[in-house]
């Protein structure tokens, strides 16, 4: 988390930083600051909260620089405060740094700086980084960026550094390992970002930075990437990027969400774009031709995710079983690489993640590769670590995803997933040809059903009205919609602070029951398909508890219309498909409750979107 933001050229520099962190702002927002070279000093503007808050302050003072670093924090080590921002100095005011990662080892070069007579300002691990650079420098009379080499040798943990001398600000030195940072070429100048688009107005080529590597970047020369043990010059690879600056705009949108919640029919036609050949009968993804056989003849495969994007592996599983017929194991990222898994290399991992940068997640796929399993990633944001990591993948292409709370790179991936499985259920030989086409023909008209469910916003928004006060709230469902549960529950406690919690329907008397009384909201995920009538008693069960239920059923229901106190309908599809229609009431239910309880929907207390640290 945290995101950092940098700039070298003939522009000033301020307004490029300050936009650069207010898109940024998804990977945390509990403070910023910007570090500007001006007049051959350093100026520091450092602001606990929003990034408004640090550009309304700089901008009562002169910030006129055409170079600088910049940082929007996501606290790990110090609370949220103005100390604890970044960027931060050294003790000779020469060197200054921000940092997105963990220093892990800090205590240990904390006390070898203390010993030293160096002294600290903040509780952070990043101003023991930059007190190290300064200490090495000191003792080997070198330059900078050897200097930023040596000490980084020294450090334990994950980083995207940028730092400069105040006598140098023309040359920014940057270094990667495990958290990402992309570099813009401009002509005669430079941009650096957490990802692109702080500088998308400005260039469309971009160097992405490998682990491992550190650059220097100044506005005119070439950039030198070196690797960070060994000092050896490698080349950086230039991508042209594809994303366009209203792609990240809000459209006259009140938030991000619901702007997300509204692209989700456009996002699904994007997934299918060039995949999904329905008139053909076929489905084309070509990381999965690629390695066909392997996914023919795969024993099992795990799939490994976090937060949102855990809750799609989860339909996965069932999608995968259903339709494939291939045994699927669903893992917490977090979980399964400090599990020692028993993994073969005849396993394949599938990696799914929206930024493609979320560390646990990452770190799961590293460890199936060194076990020799194929790892295929299904990630939103293209050139992302984990997209690059894994041998294999397939892009979501639902576009940039602002709203920390995950909506339509949701939808997206369930959509990726229900393709492979469908593509998979193929080449193992599991559907008659009628029944693989009946699948496709439905998927493809899956984004016009979405439309229909977002025709009922207004029956949402006053369901949302009667609950909005609730303290703890219970979403059921089964089978495949058992994650669409979970996720219903997940989205209200991210968004709006209230208690969830998603069960499978039939577990609820096992614990859950005991908490129903006629305060308690029951949504239940309960269209009309195998367990229909397993949910009917369900609902009954809650009801004669005086429970509250809101039930998202197939257009035409009748039977639990009847005993709930709100219906939301989707129309009929197959199934499998269900996940797709079912999570967007749930998500305009949440959305709607965050706003009227005055919550910042786009940016809740305490998360980041892109959560690069373990
Ligand atoms: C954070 C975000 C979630 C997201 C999760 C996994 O917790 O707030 O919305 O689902 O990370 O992120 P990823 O980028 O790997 O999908």
């Amino acid at each position: 988390m945290c995101g950092i933001v940098g700039y070298v050229g003939d522009r000033k520099a301020f307004p490029i930083l300050v936009n650069g962190l207010k898109r940024l702002e998804y990977r945390g927002y509990d403070s910023s600051g910007v570090a500007l070279s001006q007049n051959g000093e350093i100026t520091l503007f450092k602001k606990q909260g929003m990034v408004k808050e640090m550009e309304d302050h700089a901008l009562e003072h002169d910030t006129s620089g055409s170079s600088g670093i910049a940082h929007t924090r996501w606290a790990t080590h110090g609370e949220p405060s103005d100390e604890n921002s970044h960027p931060h100095l050294s003790n000779s005011g020469n060197l200054v740094l921000v940092h997105n990662g963990i220093i892990e080892n800090y205590q240990s070069l904390k006390k070898l700086l203390l010993d030293k007579g160096y002294t600290f300002q903040s509780e952070t691990d990043t101003e023991i980084l930059v007190n190290l650079i300064q200490y090495v420098q000191e003792q080997e009379s070198c330059e900078l960026r050897k200097a930023v080499r040596l000490a980084l040798t020294q450090v334990v943990g994950a980083y995207a550094i940028c730092i400069y001398d105040k006598s140098y600000p023309e040359d920014i030195v940057v270094a990667k390992l495990g958290s990402p940072l992309v570099i813009g070429l401009g002509v005669n100048e430079k941009f650096i970002g957490s990802d692109a688009t702080p500088f998308l107005e400005y260039t469309k080529e971009v160097i992405y930075l490998e682990d491992g590597e550190m650059a220097s970047v100044s506005a005119t020369e070439d950039l030198d990437i070196r690797l960070i043990d060994t000092n050896k010059e490698v080349d950086g690879k230039i991508h042209q990027l594809e994303m366009d600056l209203e792609s990240i705009e809000k459209g006259g949108y009140d938030y991000f969400m619901m702007k997300e919640i509204y692209e989700q029919p456009r996002a699904i036609y994007d997934t299918f774009r060039g995949r999904l050949l329905a008139d053909k009968g076929m489905i084309k993804m070509s990381g999965l031709e690629e390695y066909s056989d392997r996914f023919r003849t795969a024993d099992r495969i795990i799939i490994t995710a976090c937060g949102t994007s855990w809750h799609s592996a989860l339909v996965a599983e069932y999608l995968f079983e259903e339709f494939a017929r291939v045994p699927v194991e669903v893992e917490y990222g977090s979980e399964f690489r400090y599990r020692n898994p028993i993994i073969r290399k005849n396993d394949i991992i599938i990696a799914i993640s929206q930024s493609g940068e979320t560390a646990d997640t990452l770190a799961a796929i590293k460890m199936a590769k060194k076990a020799g399993a194929l790892v295929f990633g299904i990630c939103n944001v293209p050139g992302s670590t984990i997209s690059r990591e894994a041998h294999a993948g397939a892009y979501t292409h639902a576009g940039p995803e602002i709203g920390v709370a995950s909506t339509k790179a949701f939808t997206s991936q369930i959509t990726v997933l229900t393709m492979m499985a469908l593509e998979l259920g193929k080449i193992r030989g599991e559907f008659s040809t009628s029944e693989y086409r009946a699948l496709l023909r439905e998927l493809s008209v899956i984004p016009k059903k979405i439309e229909t469910v977002l025709e009922s916003i207004d029956l949402i928004e006053d369901i949302a009205t009667q609950y909005k006060d609730a303290t703890n709230a219970l979403y059921l469902g089964r089978g495949v919609n058992f994650p669409i549960a979970l996720e219903g529950a997940l989205k209200l406690k991210e968004i709006s602070y209230i208690h969830a919690e998603g069960y499978p329907a039939a577990e609820m008397k096992h614990g859950p029951i005991a908490l129903i009384d006629e305060n308690m909201p029951v949504f239940v995920v309960a269209p009309n398909n195998g367990h229909y009538e397993k949910l009917v008693s369900n609902v009954q069960e809650v009801k004669a508890r005086s429970g509250k239920v809101i039930a998202v059923v197939t257009k035409g229901d009748t039977e639990i219309r009847n005993a709930a106190d709100h219906v939301i309908e989707i129309p009929e599809t197959l199934e499998a498909l269900t996940p797709l229609l079912t999570v967007v009431p749930l998500q305009l239910l949440s959305y709607f409750i965050a706003v009227m309880r005055g919550c910042d929907v786009d940016r809740p207390r305490n998360l980041a979107k892109s959560v690069t640290v373990e």
